[in-house]
């Protein structure tokens, strides 16, 4: 009896490791485990987003109107608290510097979730330059306003937060119109499975906390002190429009909203299924002309292999890749800069 209990512990101490050793080095799995199952444990514990536990904790840490500080606060809760999606500090820097390079006087950005990717840009573009950053998530597009609210950037949210839903934690609609009854049913058979998860997840949790990573301490530093504040003096000279809606539905609809010529630089990080259909949209809407850099993010982890193909083949596209790390994980992910030819 006691070594069937013993091989039982064995097999499950066996089982365990594995999984902490595909979620530290496998991108599926690392993104499985962070991004949906411990995100919806804490969503289910704390009663709020984490674009929201972001936000607080940016509200309690970070220096007003700074936006370094902002960046670093963001960084500094992602690297040690809870992961999440934003392009972090490593491949952070790669977008700073093609920022710094393209000197962009209209940006546009796919994916806003909670503005980090937007804090970064804005502070690096020059006075009279535009960022128009898309977000299909209202309740992201409300917390992005208040983080960089915070960062001292003022970013114009259009539809106004009036007309735009208010109670959502995940910015989705409830499915398919299901009834007070039913949902409450969900929450109970909802608490019964993370509160079983819950004290599984424990031991795991302590072997797979999320990884410091290596260039954590060399995070969005301006090149001096007073270079920083200068930065963020100047971020907020720029004009942020944050546009909540879909981006194929938006797309057709900037070149007369913002009565523009084309944008210099596009910033590609919303859903990677996405990525292609868009440039092609960007494209056939004239948005794009010679010399307009597009920089997508996660072309490794977890990949746009349609976009790569495209954007690597065309006779339209000169385009390189940036290796790198998927955002505070130790796990192969890159970006990929394509300049439009024309
Ligand atoms: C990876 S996150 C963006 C991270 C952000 N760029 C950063 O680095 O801080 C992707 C975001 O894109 C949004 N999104 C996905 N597909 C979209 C679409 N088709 N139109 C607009 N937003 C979209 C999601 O809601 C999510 O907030």
């Amino acid at each position: 009896m006691l070594s069937v209990l013993l091989a039982g512990c064995m097999g499950a101490l066996a089982v365990l490791l594995v999984v902490v050793w595909r979620v530290r080095t496998d991108g599926t799995w690392a993104l499985w485990w962070h991004d949906n199952y411990l995100e919806r444990l804490r969503d289910f514990t704390s009663g709020k987003s984490r674009p929201m536990r972001i936000l607080q904790y940016v509200q309690r840490t970070a220096v007003q109107g700074d936006a370094n500080s902002v960046i670093s606060a963001v960084d500094s809760y992602c690297a040690n608290v809870e992961w999440a999606m934003n392009v972090g500090d490593m491949k952070g820097e790669i977008l700073d510097a093609v920022v710094l390079d393209v000197r962009p006087r209209w940006v546009l950005e796919l994916g806003t979730y909670c503005g980090y990717s937007t804090m970064r840009i804005a502070r690096f573009l020059p006075p009279g330059a535009r960022l128009v950053t898309l977000e299909m998530n209202h309740h992201y597009a409300q917390v992005a306003k208040q983080i960089l609210g915070h960062a001292g950037v003022d970013a114009q949210l259009s539809p106004s937060p009036s007309s735009v839903p208010q109670s959502c934690t995940q910015g989705e609609e409830p499915v398919g119109g299901a009834t007070h009854s039913s949902q409450r049913r969900w929450r109970l058979q909802e608490a019964l499975i993370y509160t079983t998860l819950h004290c599984l997840q424990l031991p795991l949790q302590l072997f797979s906390r999320t990884p410091q990573n290596p260039l954590a301490a060399s995070t969005p530093k301006p090149p001096e002190e007073t270079a920083g504040r200068q930065q963020t003096k100047r971020s907020s000279t720029c004009k942020v429009d944050l546009l909540v809606g879909t981006s194929s539905a938006l797309i057709p609809q900037l070149k007369k909203k913002f009565d523009l010529d084309k944008f210099d630089l596009v910033f590609i990080d919303h859903w990677k299924t996405s990525y292609l259909p868009d440039t092609k949209l960007l494209e056939e809407c004239g948005l794009l002309a010679s010399g307009t850099v597009l920089l997508a993010d996660n072309v490794t982890c977890p990949g746009a292999p349609d976009y790569l193909q495209y954007v690597r083949n065309s006779p339209r596209y000169k385009s390189l890749y940036f290796p790198s790390q998927l955002e505070y994980l130790q796990v192969e992910d890159g970006m990929e800069k394509s300049i439009f030819l024309g």
